[in-house]
């Protein structure tokens, strides 16, 4: 099981245990992560699985591809940081992942 840390806006910090293979929105639904809405279901087209991917994971985790950061720019504050959870692999090599929740998306 690999470990993921997700921050919510007022800093609470909820950490789950997450299967490899599966999507960090997958994890966070499963897990009840609040502000992860995932309204389209994992299909990168809603925005509302956004997540600011901590400083220290930005190079584990790699940028958005093209179609995913076209659909970022539907992202309320969409920053460089920005990742979509739905389109985030969970591997052994993100155990410990920390990400930051957006304020309010959906
Ligand atoms: S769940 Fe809709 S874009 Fe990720």
């Amino acid at each position: 099981m690999i470990e993921i840390r997700f921050i919510g806006a007022d800093g609470t910090m909820t950490i789950v245990r997450g299967d490899n293979g599966f999507s960090l929105m997958e994890v966070a639904k499963r897990h009840g992560v609040t502000g992860i809405v995932a309204e389209c279901g994992g299909s990168c087209a809603c925005a509302t699985c956004h997540v600011h991917v901590d400083p220290a994971w930005l190079e584990a985790v790699g940028g958005p591809g093209p179609g995913e950061s076209d659909m970022l720019d539907f992202a309320r504050g969409r920053r460089p940081d920005s990742r979509l959870s739905c389109q985030i692999r969970i591997t052994p090599a993100l155990d410990g992942l920390t990400v930051h929740v957006p304020e309010s998306q959906g």
